[in-house]
């Protein structure tokens, strides 16, 4: 047969019309997919949020899945085919430049998001995510509604949980700082309290925990950790001003291991963020022993009880005395029995 232009184009157009059928006519037929268990329609202002989210390429930088080998982030359940029902157009995306937010709702509470969407440098000061204060108060409060809706009914939990907390941290931080903090820290499991920070507060770990202040911390509680940070003015209650924690030591001695629990599991309810998946555990020691020394002037750091350094601890001499002036020097021998 001869290849006459006519040819060409009628047969490429019925290639083209064969593919778009088997691949999108077809499906789109013949799939019907159940809603999954955690699936529920957006409301109103949910779905104005979800146009906002398409209009702004906010799927250039977040996905909208979690696969099996996901670790971050949301995790804890793998999206499923269910979960998008009724939504259009899907906006999977191919690039994590920020965390997928499949299940963002509920991880932090909404004064945490006006200052995010305002300025994401205020709470995650080495963000690169753009600001969107451009869009006004009205479509961030849309925008907001809808990552906290994103994970349907398990995000619904959460969203009711940092509702619960926000105004049992309200009840107290209403009235004065000090019974506040002593709130704070009766919610504390009893046995992380009682415990002091095991690692040494020497220069190099002062040095690590000052970066990880700065690129965690800064934009909330501050560059002296009075938590006047640029943050501040968006939430309720306030960053904590860490001078305040010199009367809160745990039986007079005592500030690491309850710094330690607040960092890493953060305060629910209050724009306080959870650490334990961004941090490892020497990370967060070296910021609470940070903390300590430049905010409060004290460390705990490596006072009774201690157990057997870790082998590459250097030797070391706690500088750091006890608010009793009882002194908590470290003697021990030059191997460190
Ligand atoms: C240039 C890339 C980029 C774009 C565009 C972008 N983000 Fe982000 N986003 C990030 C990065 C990086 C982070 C992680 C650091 C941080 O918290 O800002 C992030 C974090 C977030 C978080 C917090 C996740 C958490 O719980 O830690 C939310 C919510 C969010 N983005 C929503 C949006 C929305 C909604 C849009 C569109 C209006 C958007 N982002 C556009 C990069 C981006
Ligand atoms: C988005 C803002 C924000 C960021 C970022 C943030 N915090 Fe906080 N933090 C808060 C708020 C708000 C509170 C106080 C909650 C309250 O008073 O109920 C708080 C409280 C705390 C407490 C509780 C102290 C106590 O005695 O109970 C510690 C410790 C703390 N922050 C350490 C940190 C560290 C370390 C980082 C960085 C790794 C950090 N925070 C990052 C907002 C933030």
């Amino acid at each position: 047969m001869k290849m006459t232009p006519a040819i060409v184009i009628i047969g490429s157009i019925m290639a083209f019309w064969a593919s778009m059928s088997v691949m999108v006519i077809m499906p789109a037929i013949t799939l019907k997919v159940e809603p999954s268990e955690i699936w529920r329609p957006m409301t109103a202002e949910e779905q104005e949020g979800y146009r906002l989210y398409v209009r702004n390429g906010c799927s250039y930088c977040h996905s909208q899945f979690i696969r099996v080998m996901d670790w971050d982030l949301g995790a804890e359940r793998i999206a499923q085919a269910g979960d998008y029902v009724d939504r259009g157009p899907d906006l999977m995306g191919s690039k994590r430049t920020g965390p997928d937010l499949s299940q963002e709702g509920g991880e932090h509470p909404d004064d945490w998001h006006l200052a995010h969407f305002t300025n994401p440098r205020n709470t995650s000061p080495i963000s690169v995510m753009p600001s969107f204060a451009f869009l006004g108060a009205d479509s961030i409060r849309k925008l907001t509604a809808f990552v906290q809706f994103e994970g349907m009914l398990m995000a619904d939990q959460r969203v009711e949980r940092q509702r619960h907390w926000k105004e049992a941290a309200l009840q107290t931080y209403g009235k004065d700082l000090d019974s506040h903090v002593q709130w704070l820290h009766a919610m504390v499991p009893e046995v992380w309290r009682p415990m002091p920070n095991p690692y040494p507060a020497l220069e190099a770990d002062l040095a690590r925990g000052r970066k990880i202040y700065q690129q965690f911390c800064i934009g909330c509680h501050g560059p002296v950790g009075d938590g006047r940070g640029q943050a501040a003015g968006f939430l309720n209650p306030m960053p904590l001003n860490f001078t305040v924690l010199r009367r809160h030591l745990v039986d007079n001695r005592y500030i690491g291991g309850l710094l330690y629990y607040q960092i890493m599991n953060g305060i629910t309810g209050t724009a306080m963020p959870y650490f334990k998946k961004s941090l490892e555990s020497e990370k967060i020691w070296d910021v609470a022993n940070y903390l300590a020394v430049s905010f409060i002037g004290y460390s705990d750091a490596n006072i009774e009880p201690t157990g057997i350094d870790a082998s590459y601890e250097p030797r070391w001499q706690n500088r750091f005395q006890a608010p009793d002036g009882q002194g908590l020097s470290d003697e021990r021998d030059s191997v460190g029995r």
